[in-house]
């Protein structure tokens, strides 16, 4: 398994240490679930995955995947073979049958920006009426700050005295980089109040203590924000980002130049500094004004954050203004192509894709949109039908006025821009991303624009 190298030799070498294997189900499918559950059964646990929703299950006993990640489809497989992890819609069975019970489920954003904890509370119910015995609830679902003390008290209230232990093990997976993630850690933090909670914990994740990843215990409060902070922070870096790439436009400067010299810095780290079309995905944009919220809550006033969100659609409505400008205002009987329609490259998931944004606001105008992304069309033909959907990058270059590169796919660099200007000498190019070849694009002399003056090559 390629990138997956010395410390997952170690983890294949620990999970048949069966003394650390633990009878574990974990609540929702998702993909933070279904990683969770798979990488816990690599791992060595025994693993039953439970879901509400019958397709996904049916899928998953088939064999199906129903997302796109790297190596899980690898993982479940192997593990399915080896009886370490099965899938089931009878979430009482799955929760009676283990010891550690984990719940991801998904805690969707309300229209008032608030986190709606309705599926949360529901597995808490059940969990409630199938306490046969003494379980550890470890919630990954990213929830309100205070949440865990109030499912702890909920199902304290309806478990007729069975004990149980509530967790809080957030979770820091990058969609498309999930296995991975779940995999190398750069910590795990475990939020509870009680030491027998943690030990337990230190057993599910024993292969990574082995090899010396922190492992974090802190209390309930203290783990819910860890979630919320590193989110934010990590989002408010790529918003910083964006605004000076928008100051390298108007000044002149590179900002290339610019990232490099800030990464230099060890303060400030290399990761997260590259300027694209704005942040998106079910994570930054839903987590960020949750916090806001939380903080409102508190009468915490987080202008940060506040600025972090605003900076972020400022950024998407800059991007807007260029296409319209590249059509030199006019977009009646032009063609536009997006080139990438997912939040970022990797991943399937177009939920909070700049995509989104940018084709809300051309699709009036009357433009014709075509559209190309290697992996996200049918999730986005879902709220756009109407939309060119182009079986190839090549087809959605054809006749078109103007190119705008949004996800940062590895085969939109590979493209030979030098034969695609020639045929069409009119052809418009945006990269976002900042991923062609900055030099070589000038050179040919057709109309090129990146993030900030970049020089990449
Ligand atoms: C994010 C966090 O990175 C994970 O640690 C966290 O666990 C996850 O949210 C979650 O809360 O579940 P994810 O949303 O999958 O993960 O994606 P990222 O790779 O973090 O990217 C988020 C957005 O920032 C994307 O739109 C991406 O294109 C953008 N980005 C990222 C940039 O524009 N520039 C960068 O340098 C990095």
């Amino acid at each position: 398994m390629k990138h997956l190298s010395p410390i997952f030799a170690s983890i294949l070498l620990c999970s048949f240490y069966t003394i650390y294997c633990q009878k574990i189900s974990v609540i929702g499918t998702g993909y933070v679930g279904l990683v969770t559950g798979a990488c816990l059964a690599y791992l060595g646990h025994e693993v039953i995955c439970a879901d509400i929703d019958d397709n996904k299950i049916n899928l998953l006993q088939a064999g199906v995947i129903p997302i796109v990640e790297e190596h899980l489809n690898t993982i479940i497989t192997s593990n399915v073979e080896s009886k370490k992890l099965a899938f089931t819609t009878n979430i009482p069975d799955a929760i009676q049958k283990s010891d550690i019970v984990f719940i991801a489920v998904g805690t969707p954003t309300k229209d008032d920006g608030t986190s709606d904890t309705t599926a949360l509370y529901k597995v808490a119910e059940i969990i409630s009426e199938n306490l046969n015995n003494y379980k550890i609830i470890c919630i990954k679902s990213t929830i309100p700050i205070g949440t865990s003390k109030k499912i702890f008290d909920y199902i304290k209230a309806r478990s007729k005295n069975t004990q149980f232990d509530l967790v809080f093990n957030p979770e820091f997976l990058r969609e498309g980089q999930a296995v991975h993630d779940f995999l190398y850690p750069n910590r795990i933090v475990i939020g509870t109040e009680s030491l027998i909670a943690q030990e337990k914990m230190a057993l599910v994740y024993a292969s990574f203590i082995e090899n010396n990843i922190p492992f974090l215990t802190t209390d309930l409060v203290s783990a819910e924000t860890i979630k919320y902070a590193c989110n934010a922070f990590l989002a408010t870096k790529i918003a910083y980002i964006n605004d000076i790439s928008r100051l390298c436009e108007a000044s002149g400067a590179c900002i290339s130049m610019v990232q490099q010299g800030m990464m230099l810095d060890e303060r400030i780290g290399k990761s997260f500094l590259n300027p694209g079309p704005g942040f998106g995905g079910s994570c930054f944009p839903k987590d960020c004004e949750a916090l806001i919220h939380i903080g409102d809550s508190f009468d915490v006033d987080l202008k940060i954050v506040k600025s972090c969100l605003a900076s972020n659609a400022l950024h998407k409505e800059t991007i807007i203004k260029k296409i319209i400008s590249a059509l030199d205002d006019d977009l009646e009987n032009k063609t536009v192509t997006l080139l990438g329609l997912a939040f970022k490259a990797g991943t399937d998931d177009v939920r909070c894709s700049p995509a989104i944004t940018i084709i809300e606001k051309l699709l009036p105008s009357g433009i014709k949109i075509k559209v190309y992304d290697p992996a996200a069309m049918n999730n986005m033909q879902k709220i756009f039908p109407t939309l060119e959907y182009c079986s190839s990058a090549h087809e959605a270059l054809e006749n078109s006025d103007l190119t705008v590169i949004l996800t940062e796919w590895p085969e939109f660099k590979e493209l030979a821009f030098e034969k695609i200007v020639t045929k069409n000498k009119s052809l418009k190019i945006i990269d976002t991303r900042n991923i062609l070849d900055s030099r070589m694009m000038r050179a040919m002399g057709c109309y090129y624009l990146n993030a900030g003056n970049a020089i990449v090559n």
